[in-house]
């Protein structure tokens, strides 16, 4: 069975790779969506969120990138897949995902959402977080796949 992983993934970080990595066991294939958030402002391109994704994924088989800028359900749809993906990192995260899900439930009946709990070591972890922690000179590389660390020293150097 196929299932996809939405989110905006500006950039991927290892907390989001937590929840692919447990998910990439229990489906036959899973694909991972850059999808399209009507408040967020990414610092990252989609190109380069794909590229930092691809590269972060490339030993997982059954795993892949695409990118949608309409409604995640009619992907779904489009691509014959049933099930959303949702990682719960924290109680604070469940009003917002309940929302999302029952509405995504409203307009396709069909397709399900299932959560997964990620590390509790990744509880913390947010893209936002990652940001403003490189803009002010910190490390990251405990949090991010290796690309991404490069991707956000590169950007961090091109506007010094
Ligand atoms: N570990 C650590 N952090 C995690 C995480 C995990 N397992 N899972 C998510 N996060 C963080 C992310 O880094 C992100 O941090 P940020 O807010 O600082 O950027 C935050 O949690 C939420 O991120 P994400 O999981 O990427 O979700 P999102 O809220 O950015 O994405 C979409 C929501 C894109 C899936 C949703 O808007 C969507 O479906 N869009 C398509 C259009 C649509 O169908 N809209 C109708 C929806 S009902």
């Amino acid at each position: 069975m196929k299932a996809v992983y939405p989110g905006t993934f500006d950039p991927i970080t290892k907390g989001h790779l937590d929840v692919i990595n447990r998910v990439q066991k229990l489906f036959s294939e899973i694909v991972i969506l850059i999808a399209y958030h009507n408040e967020k402002e990414p610092l990252f391109t989609i190109k380069e969120r794909k590229e930092m994704i691809t590269e972060t994924v490339k030993k997982m088989e059954n795993v892949g990138v695409d990118s949608y800028d309409g409604l995640l359900v009619d992907y779904a749809k489009k691509h014959n897949i049933r099930i959303i993906i949702r990682g719960l990192r924290a109680i604070s995260d469940f009003e917002y995902e309940f929302q999302m899900a029952l509405m995504n439930r409203k307009i396709r009946p069909e397709v399900e959402t299932l959560f997964l709990v990620p590390h509790e070591s990744y509880t913390y972890l947010s893209s936002s977080l990652i940001k403003e922690i490189i803009a002010v000179g910190g490390n990251v590389s405990h949090f991010v796949p290796p690309i991404v660390n490069t991707y956000l020293k590169n950007r961090i150097n091109k506007e010094d």
